[in-house]
């Protein structure tokens, strides 16, 4: 905690005018329906829209008039977003829990521009890891960086968990069409012995390079299951442990525990404590992506992520996209009460793009006190969470279709396929672009009447409407856009959290299970039947456990 806390926090988001006036404003617009907002306006759908360079953000099937867009604005002012931004970026800090500076912003700045934090300039030494990360990745992808054997590297796993794994993970995934196909790649981040038993299943270890990627390098999961590699790998080749060195690499802040766990930090690839872990993809963390594709593929991601960035810094609020995607979110999430948001991309290559944004919107804004240490009396960040289209269709958009509860939902569709082969991809087009409508829209008694259907059938095939969405309309998925699309979120969630006088940076709730992990693990491993001070359900679990593995309870 820093002295200044107090001094940076505004006043309570519910004093805030534009807060009170929104109040008022919900009431009066609640019952109107999205049939009534396009009738009256013919040209809704483009006026509500905003292209910035390969991104269309149609945001007109939104429960929103011309004045909520300027009561949200004047309360992004009245929650000093403009200023917050400019402290982000000028190395600010920002995070005022754990008193760092949030600069993840920096990673992608271009090479001739000055970020300073703390009176240094970060950006020469983010280019020097770039530069080190880039150099590797070509010797790991032409052959040249060899095993213990001699043999190249033909697999690539990265270890890691949470920030230092789902980035990794999803834009492998987002961006396997530009991938070396000769590599693989794996990521193992779960604790459970599967997950790492079932990844280096059918691999050699004479051909697999390890990338250890733990932003404190010590992380319980992380680190196990990176010692559960080094006994696979020195077992399969039979080697001793000069082999390490060609076989593991390591992404951290942390050089002594790096070192500590022998890897020479020669083979380390740093980044700093203000990049935060859900904030680290585009960092040293992002080496297997290099790998994957390539020092020119990661510069054109970076570039993306810079172009949002400077849109996010200069555009104005009206026409400034990340802003309008956050306050859309606090709007539904503190007026209409909805807890959750669903992220539906329409592209295969995308399939991890929800996981990725359930820690970086949940870890982020999943908070209940505000920056003065006084709980929220609001609902802050909703459960993110959503599939790829149109698999959902199928299963769980009957609920945000009829259901009970309030839905907004981000659609993304991209004008151009990567694969195009036969219709498939009018079909999925047409999917995203059906279903938007349908959600908005719906269908009347009037109409399901009309269709002829028998009278008592009528209230079950009405669909009531009125359900926000937006959708990001894009041109091709590209590092470029990938870029955009994460920058976008991330510039939203600053939003979410500056409205709602967060500590967006920090996560101390995650603290609490694993500490009281560290306890339960030697009362289920130890030889003599250890105390257990815990609740009676708890010491029941423990005991069941240890009579399972033959140990006395
Ligand atoms: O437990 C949460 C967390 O601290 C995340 O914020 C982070 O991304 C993850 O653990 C992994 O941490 P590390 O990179 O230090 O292993």
């Amino acid at each position: 905690m820093t002295d200044t806390m107090s001094d940076t926090t505004p006043v309570p988001l519910r004093e805030r005018p534009a807060y009170r006036e929104l109040a008022a404003h919900y009431e009066a617009i609640k019952a109107t329906h999205l049939r009534e907002l396009f009738a009256a306006e013919p040209d809704r759908g483009p006026r509500l829209a905003l292209q910035f360079e390969d991104i269309y953000f149609d945001y007109s099937k939104h429960r929103i008039t011309d004045e909520t867009l300027q009561l949200l604005i004047a309360l992004a002012e009245q929650s000093g977003l403009p200023e917050r931004i400019a402290a982000m970026f000028s190395g600010e800090h920002i995070n005022l829990t754990e008193d760092r500076a949030v600069l993840h912003v920096a990673l992608r700045a271009a090479a001739d521009e000055h970020i300073t934090f703390d009176g240094h300039d970060v950006v020469p030494d983010v280019q020097a890891v770039l530069a080190k990360m880039s150099d590797f990745a070509d010797r790991v992808r032409s052959g040249e960086w060899t095993g213990h054997t001699g043999q190249r590297i033909r697999n690539v796993v990265n270890i890691g968990i949470g920030g230092s794994d789902l980035g990794p993970v999803m834009a492998y995934e987002a961006l396997k069409h530009y991938s070396q196909r000769s590599l693989t790649f794996r990521f193992v981040s779960n604790i459970d012995g599967t997950d790492f038993v079932e990844k280096t299943l059918d691999l050699d270890p004479a051909e697999t390079l390890f990338i250890v990627a733990s932003k404190t390098f010590t992380t319980l999961e992380t680190m196990t299951n990176a010692r559960t590699a080094r006994d696979w790998l020195l077992a399969g080749l039979g080697a001793d442990e000069s082999a390490v060195a060609k076989h593991f690499v390591a992404l951290s802040t942390n050089a002594e525990k790096v070192s500590e766990f022998g890897i020479d930090t020669a083979n380390m690839f740093g980044f700093w404590d203000w990049v935060g872990g859900r904030y680290s993809m585009d960092s040293a963390i992002g080496l297997s992506t290099m790998i994957a594709i390539g020092p020119d593929g990661f510069s054109r991601m970076l570039a993306g992520f810079h172009s949002v960035d400077l849109h996010f810094r200069t555009a104005p609020l009206p026409e400034n996209i990340p802003a309008l995607m956050g306050l859309l979110t606090v709007w539904y999430t503190d007026f209409f009460g909805a807890q959750t948001q669903a992220v539906l991309p329409y592209d295969q290559y995308l399939n991890r793009f929800p996981a990725y944004l359930q820690q970086l919107t949940m870890e982020s804004n999943g908070k209940s006190v505000s920056l003065d240490g006084s709980p929220v009396d609001y609902n802050t960040g909703p459960v993110y969470w959503g599939e790829p289209g149109t698999n959902g269709q199928h299963s769980f958009y009957q609920l945000i279709h009829q259901g009970t509860l309030t839905i907004p939902a981000d659609f993304i569709g991209f004008l151009h396929t990567l694969n195009p082969i036969g219709e498939h991809h009018d079909l999925l087009t047409a999917n995203v672009f059906a279903q938007t409508e349908a959600l908005a829209f719906g269908k009347t008694e009037e109409q399901v009447r009309e269709e002829g259907t028998a009278e008592p059938l009528v209230p079950f095939k009405v669909f009531e409407g009125n359900h926000p969405t937006t959708t990001l309309l894009v041109d091709t998925l590209t590092p470029y856009t990938l870029g955009q699309l994460v920058a976008l979120y991330e510039h939203s969630v600053f939003t979410q959290g500056t409205i709602w006088s967060v500590d967006s940076f920090d996560q101390w709730g995650v603290e609490l299970g694993k500490v009281l992990a560290q306890r339960v693990i030697p009362e289920l491993q130890s030889s003599e039947p250890p105390q257990l001070h815990h609740d009676s359900s708890t010491n029941t679990l423990i005991a069941k456990y240890r009579r399972a593995q033959g140990r006395p309870v």
